[in-house]
């Protein structure tokens, strides 16, 4: 069933009216979600109309519908990928075999805590940015960050349909407590690190849509596979929306260099806070700071956890079906880096265990190529300055190099000469303070804050110049 149904109270393709309970469950749920946008979603903005797109169909072309909405008549809903016929599990030592249409009573609690801990960083990111329509650069952007939002209470949506329809009284207590958890909550934080911290600014809010979406889109390629079929197809659908929320983030970074650049050029050798622009080398610090802290989303290099994952056939690698190589992965070792007694050391790890590195690598190579999208706008402009993605090493607080200092180019350092090069590495207060200082809303059509480049074209077709947001 392909098909969304949007005349029920909650819109899906998994024939919800047929299953009176879940129906019950879900619908109870309903409110307290409602509940909770309106308390930790967008502070205001909740009865302007928003030009917002909405999901019609989960075929791949033309699933979107564009109109004025207001976010809290959103219709968040449960929208899967078609079943495939006869699929079977892909890896892992259960390969071959049909994946599972239920959970697999020996699997229930990984599951369980895999489903979490995706759900938890959806409505997390939605809290992180819930004050950054008061400073938009312009009404594109302010439509963006909330297409952003509601889409990641989409996926919240999904994740507690998971938990709902397949966990039972354990699924429904999960799917309170996601609403109770607060971002950067010292009693009660979300699960994840890079899910507490404060998003500000909007330099910020594209570093994370660049970095901490792009483990997202990670996360969910590597369920997309799972053995268990309803979280492969909730989170195939779940891809299509993220790669909106990374061409925001790519984008806007992109736009925040082009429009550094052209100051650069127009005022040749002037500072940029001068002239009211960011510093190339203050986003340098941006870009360094989260992707370093969404490095740690993807756990530890050597992971007995990662394996089991494998090997249970809940997550796999990226693309693991469309991949030539041994999906059991029993044989195979990993050539990595360790440190191992305040010393770097090459080791070959069992492949299984070295899940998690598998996967950040294939994160680390196309953050490298966000890199060299930068660095084209630069040269572009004539300015003399290259962006570097940081060591994966670098700045760690989970996994093994957590244990010691490493540059931005991964050698290991010392406390001392950590200290003394910091501040050039990562955000201090005085480059917070700057740009938050830019930080004043631009919410007149056609125009743009002076820190940030224009879009090269507009929303579904749409002028820049159009009214994406009706204040
Ligand atoms: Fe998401
Ligand atoms: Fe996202």
């Amino acid at each position: 069933m392909t098909h969304i149904d949007y005349e029920q109270k909650i819109p899906n393709n998994v024939d919800l009216k047929s299953d009176k309970k879940l129906q019950r469950a879900l619908e109870q749920w309903q409110p307290d979600y409602l509940d909770w946008w309106r308390a930790m979603g967008p502070s205001d903005y909740n009865e302007n109309d928003v030009y917002l797109r909405t999901a019609v169909s989960v075929e791949r072309d033309g699933w979107a519908h564009f109109g004025y909405v207001k976010m809290p008549d959103y219709r968040w809903g449960i929208f899967l990928e078609p079943q495939e016929k006869d699929r079977a599990i892909g890896f892992g030592d259960h390969m071959g075999k049909p994946a599972w249409q239920d959970v697999p009573g020996e699997y229930r609690n990984p599951l369980r805590r895999i489903i979490v801990t995706q759900a938890d960083t959806e409505p997390a990111s939605v809290e992180q940015q819930r004050l950054l329509g008061h400073t938009a650069p312009s009404l594109y952007d302010l439509r963006n960050l909330f297409q952003v939002n509601v889409e990641e209470g989409r996926h919240l949506w999904a994740m507690v349909y998971l938990l709902q329809r397949y966990f039972g009284r354990d699924g429904r207590e999960e799917a309170e407590e996601l609403l109770q958890r607060r971002s950067g909550n010292a009693d009660h934080p979300r699960i994840l690190g890079t899910f507490n911290e404060p998003i500000t600014d909007w330099l910020s809010f594209f570093c994370f849509t660049t970095y901490t979406d792009r483990d997202g889109k990670f996360q969910l390629l590597s369920l997309a596979e799972s053995g268990f079929d309803p979280l492969a197809r909730t989170c195939r659908f779940m891809l299509t929306e993220e790669a909106h929320h990374m061409f925001v983030g790519q984008t806007g970074l992109g736009r925040v260099i082009e429009r550094s650049c052209q100051l650069l050029k127009e005022h040749g050798g002037r500072d940029l806070c001068e002239l009211g622009g960011i510093p190339l080398e203050i986003v340098q610090k941006y870009v360094n700071f989260w992707s370093s802290s969404s490095n740690d989303l993807f756990g530890g290099e050597i992971s007995s956890n990662a394996s089991n994952f494998f090997g249970a056939g809940l997550k796999g690698r990226a693309n693991e079906e469309k991949l030539a190589v041994d999906h059991k992965a029993l044989a195979d070792v990993y050539p990595m880096e360790v440190l191992e007694n305040g010393r770097l050391h090459k080791k070959e790890v069992a492949l299984r265990n070295a899940m998690n590195e598998v996967l950040r690598d294939e994160y680390v190579s196309d953050n490298e190529k966000g890199i060299e999208y930068f660095n084209k706008i630069t040269e572009r402009n004539g300015v003399d300055f290259r962006f570097v993605l940081p060591h994966r090493r670098f700045n760690r607080r989970i996994g093994m190099f957590s244990e010691a200092r490493f540059d931005p180019a991964g050698n290991l350092i010392d406390e001392a000469a950590w200290s003394t090069k910091v501040a050039a590495w990562l955000p201090t207060e005085a480059d917070r303070a700057y740009v938050q200082s830019l930080m004043v809303a631009c919410h007149a059509r056609g125009k743009i804050a002076g820190w940030i480049a224009p879009p090269a074209k507009g929303i579904d077709g749409q002028p820049f110049e159009f009214e994406y947001v009706r204040l």
